[in-house]
């Protein structure tokens, strides 16, 4: 079985939970695409992970981790995440954590132009995380990119890095930064690579075998739908493809093979950077964003940066189910509503006063959106920790029940807090079949 999973808004919905409360049922967890832009936290009692590049299962150490041929590695923070996670006590070892020989490497120039290219655009700017993310992807569809099979050569490494960085300094330099030197980043990077080579897999095929002996495996997408760089806010987008199609290029999986999509929906929106966002709490709403933000600690995990926070988007869950096909959804963060007197769901759009009824391409248009809005009554108590539907205050099964209406599909696991057993499965889901088979 293959499942993949994938946020359905603009990141942070909580995947990191959901993975790791899966990964228990699975044998190898897989990221497609992203590299250490990405930041899930997951609480395990005590201890509190931040995984940036490695996939969520890494903590379970029966599972195995594959970093496919989709991602964009940075070599430095691979080995940081590994330090730090070896740190609290997980074991790491090339036979648990595979590295795609295809996988883009991520390179100190390209971060270098991460922050010049976000300069260039000026108001227009992404706000991206200035991991050098794009930059690498740009060099990867140009046919210049270093992977890692290729780095392992070191001549091949030392000339890949001469000839690319020829180009990038007359960009770095034309903004005023000092020139980067080639010498000085082989020798940074050399070394880590030398230590990346054990872990270096043909991971299509790792994949492709356990798929033969029938192990379960989950594709782990990154950032999300709305980020997608093809059905996202374009330009406000990542530059890469979060969605379901995204896991079989990214992962080297044929598309038939998948099993099934989970959709990762949280009970509100949040979303970080610039771009447009139909449902942000602007400052009317200052009070109810603070709230949602402070309840929900939605800030980033890596760049702490306060997330926007903004009413459950309807129009843009359907378009992130329609585009995904998700065949179940976890449905997160429940208990950070638990304040709220009423509680706002955007169920339509209108642009100029006429109703539209697809999520629109254009940023302008995404911009000028008015939410039609439908206003639901608040619970007003505790659902922190619930682990059974009935147990759930009745008006709060009804949100749930507008959302899974509203979206079109069925609703199969609710969080009701960051613990692994702060957790509603509803029985006779396919979400409850995953967990099962
Ligand atoms: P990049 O991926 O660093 O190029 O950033 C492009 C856009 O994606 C920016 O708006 C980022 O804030 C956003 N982004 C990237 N990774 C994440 C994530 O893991 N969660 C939420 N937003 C993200």
């Amino acid at each position: 079985m293959i499942i993949v999973i994938i946020g359905a808004q603009w990141g942070d919905e909580g995947k990191g939970k959901i993975v790791d409360l899966l990964a228990d049922s699975f044998d190898i967890v897989a990221r497609y695409q992203g590299g250490h832009n990405a930041g899930h936290s997951v609480y395990v009692g005590e201890k509190a992970f931040v995984l940036r590049l490695l996939p969520s299962g890494i903590i379970h150490e029966d599972t195995t981790c594959v970093l496919s041929n989709g991602m964009v590695i940075d070599p430095k923070a691979f080995f940081e995440e590994i330090d730090q996670i070896r740190e609290k006590g997980i074991s790491i070892t090339p036979e648990r954590l595979k590295v795609s020989s295809r996988a883009h490497l991520i390179m100190p120039y390209h971060r270098a132009l991460d922050h010049t290219s976000e300069e260039r655009l000026g108001n227009e700017k992404i706000g991206t995380t200035l991991r050098g993310i794009g930059p690498a992807y740009e060099d990867k569809a140009g046919r210049r990119g270093i992977r890692v099979a290729d780095a392992l050569s070191p001549e091949v490494l030392k000339l890949r890095i001469e000839r690319n960085l020829e180009e990038a300094n007359r960009i770095i330099v034309l903004y005023g930064q000092p020139p980067l030197r080639a010498d000085e980043i082989f020798s940074e990077i050399a070394p880590l690579v030398e230590r990346l080579r054990p872990f270096v897999s043909e991971t299509s095929h790792f994949l492709a075998e356990a798929k033969k002996q029938n192990k379960k495996i989950l594709l782990e997408g990154a950032q999300a739908t709305l980020l997608d760089v093809d059905h996202g806010t374009y330009p406000y987008v990542t530059s890469s493809n979060p969605t379901a199609g995204g896991a079989s290029v990214g992962a080297g999986i044929p598309p038939h093979h998948i099993s099934g999509v989970l959709g990762i929906v949280r009970t509100y929106a949040t979303r970080v950077g610039e771009g447009p966002f139909p449902t942000e709490m602007l400052e009317r709403e200052e009070d109810m964003a603070n709230l949602i933000r402070q309840r929900g600690n939605e800030y980033g995990s890596v760049t702490k940066r306060p997330r926007r926070c903004g009413w459950f988007d309807a129009v843009a869950t359907r378009y992130a189910a329609e585009l995904n096909g998700f065949d179940s959804i976890a449905l997160t963060k429940l208990d950070v509503l638990d304040a709220l007197d009423e509680i706002k769901v955007c169920v339509g759009y209108q642009i100029n006063g006429e109703r539209v009824d697809t999520f629109p391409a254009v940023a302008q248009d995404l911009i000028a959106i008015e939410p039609i809005y439908a206003t639901l009554e608040g619970w007003k108590s505790e659902t922190v920790g619930i682990t059974k539907l009935e147990d759930l205050p009745a008006k709060a099964r009804e949100y749930v029940e507008f959302l899974s209406g509203s979206i079109g599909v069925e609703i199969g696991l609710i969080s009701t807090g960051p613990e692994r057993d702060q957790t509603i499965i509803l029985p006779d889901s396919v979400m409850e079949s995953w967990f099962k088979s």
